[in-house]
């Protein structure tokens, strides 16, 4: 993991390898952004006009690199577009310095330490800054470089130090504190979203959080396939019975002694989702590894929320099982007796994450918790309906939807609010079961949600996440976004975990 420090040093006496400056466009070209003065006095002051010549004009995303011959400790100089310049008396948002962060972080992998000199003026920006740099110095090399030392790709930016933060203000220390131990959770549960599925089992996975359970005064416990069975956990082993790694359903309980209220945590853990009998085709699978994005996100939550120490109970329940097709493997046309004693037609095998979620949502509700929130990779639908970087939220509750999106707006995650039209159920009716496990297929997001719901225990607040869009990046990097495995919505949830605690939520 890179480090990071708040420094009290002057940017330039500070030794590093790099130092980064922001720069903003402003209406007659780039603009310095406050942090920069010491280095724009070892450029006479003429920085920004250096900067222009080289053609950088400030627009997010954008990074100018130059070598610093004096004046600085630093040898190298690097600038990073903030993007517009704030309105008179605003300051830089939290969004556009965590994503800044994060490209500089990117644009300075393989270097051992950097400055950042971006504007801080309260701790929301140090928390910014310190964010963006650590998920934006992120790689995921554990498969690469095998054969000889030295071979590997490059490895992400070894140690950020603050400039203008305040190591000894106890709000700028907190807020380094809190960037440190989400980012640390964020970037294990990129990790695990990018392991290989043939590493990556439902076991594995339980050993995993039984590990990190135990290491953060968590308390753990793994239903195994035995387990499942005695429990009547009829949609978790009906997804996982055709796969040779067997499911797992795991139960995080963090609890703090001053606690008002718990918050239940449920995640879609497929760790490959291959379809089942109703087998995806090619094209639709290479990347089905990270269905198990929203048990990752879930996982990493309650982490945080232990890390963190946070004033309020936090259960984390995650469904693990791979979905694949063999002679043991479900069949459209078969009835699972879920967890709840519902019973449900399985039409089409491919949609298995509601058939995981049901039964722990339903575990979940006995446990009377006053809020439940399910994160999920779950339809391509919402994908279509919202696009690659934003989720869908649905709820029970009105108010509650709205907190959840008011929440990730905060937390820097887009997200929006979907509805649970009542007229879609009636495509799940089935002439041999309780339900269906599809419906139609316009609006099959919303369908989804639908199923889920009737899972939830009668009078629990609930919401419902839809993150298979922005789970798992495929394109080129941005920001501080990675390709691969993303940890979308943990920001969110840790969030909600604060509200909740500060009794800020019903
Ligand atoms: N895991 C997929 C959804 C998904 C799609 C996640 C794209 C990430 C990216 C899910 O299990 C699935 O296959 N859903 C089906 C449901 C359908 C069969 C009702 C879908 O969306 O096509
Ligand atoms: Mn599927
Ligand atoms: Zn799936």
């Amino acid at each position: 993991m890179t480090a990071l420090t708040l420094s009290t040093a002057g940017a330039a006496t500070l030794r590093a390898d790099a130092i980064v400056v922001g720069v903003a466009k402003g209406a007659k070209g780039p603009v310095l952004a406050p942090g920069a003065e010491a280095v724009d006095k070892a450029f006479d002051g003429k920085l920004a006009s250096v900067l222009e010549t080289l053609g950088a004009s400030g627009a997010e995303g954008e990074v100018t690199k130059l070598p610093v011959l004096s004046g600085l400790k630093a040898p190298v100089l690097l600038a990073v577009g903030l993007g517009p310049v704030p309105e008179k008396d605003a300051t830089y948002g939290a969004e556009p310095l965590r994503r800044a962060a994060g490209v500089a972080a990117r644009a300075l992998s393989g270097v051992k330490k950097a400055a950042f000199a971006l504007p801080v003026e309260a701790s929301e920006d140090v928390e910014a800054i310190a964010e963006g740099a650590l998920l934006g110095a992120y790689a995921f090399t554990a498969y690469q470089g095998g054969e000889k030392k030295g071979d590997g790709p490059k490895q992400p930016l070894g140690e950020v130090a603050l400039l203008g933060a305040k190591p000894r203000d106890k709000a700028h220390k907190a807020a380094a504190e809190r960037a440190i131990a989400l980012t640390e959770e964020v970037n294990r549960a990129r990790d695990l979203v990018n392991t290989p599925p043939n590493d990556l089992t439902p076991e594995s996975f339980a050993a995993v959080a039984t590990a990190a359970g135990k290491e953060n005064g968590i308390k753990v416990q793994v239903l195994d396939e035995k387990a499942l069975a005695k429990g009547g956990y009829g949609g978790i082993l009906g997804v996982g019975q055709g796969s040779a790694n067997p499911p797992r359903l795991v139960r995080l309980a963090y609890t703090h002694p001053d606690a008002e209220k718990t918050l239940a945590l449920v995640g879609k853990g497929i760790t490959y989702d291959s379809g089942g009998i109703s087998l995806k085709p090619a094209g639709h699978n290479e990347t089905m590894k990270c269905d198990m994005s929203g048990a990752a996100a879930v996982f990493a939550a309650v982490v945080t929320a232990a890390r963190l120490g946070l004033a309020v109970n936090v259960t984390g329940w995650l469904a693990l099982a791979e979905n694949m097709p063999s002679g043991t493997a479900t069949r459209p046309g078969d009835v699972l007796r879920m967890y709840s004693g519902k019973t449900v037609e399985v039409l089409n095998t491919d949609a298995e994450g509601r058939l995981v979620l049901a039964d722990a949502l339903t575990r979940a509700s006995e446990e009377n918790p006053d809020a439940i929130v399910d994160v999920a990779t779950l339809t391509g639908a919402m994908v279509l309906a919202l696009g690659n970087r934003t989720f869908g939220i649905m709820a029970n509750d009105e108010a509650f939807r709205t907190s959840i999106h008011e929440i990730a707006e905060e937390a820097g995650e887009a997200s929006w609010p979907m509805p649970l039209p009542a007229d879609l159920r009636k495509g799940m009716d089935s002439p041999t079961a309780d339900i269906a496990n599809m419906g139609e297929r316009m609006g099959g997001g919303l369908v989804a949600g639908l199923f889920l719901k009737e899972f939830v225990g009668e009078g629990i607040t609930w919401a419902h996440l839809d993150i298979a869009g922005p789970a798992f990046h495929e394109g080129a990097p941005y920001g501080y976004t990675p390709k691969g495995g993303t940890g979308a919505s943990i920001r969110t949830l840790v969030k909600l975990a604060e509200h909740t605690a500060a009794g800020n939520l019903g």
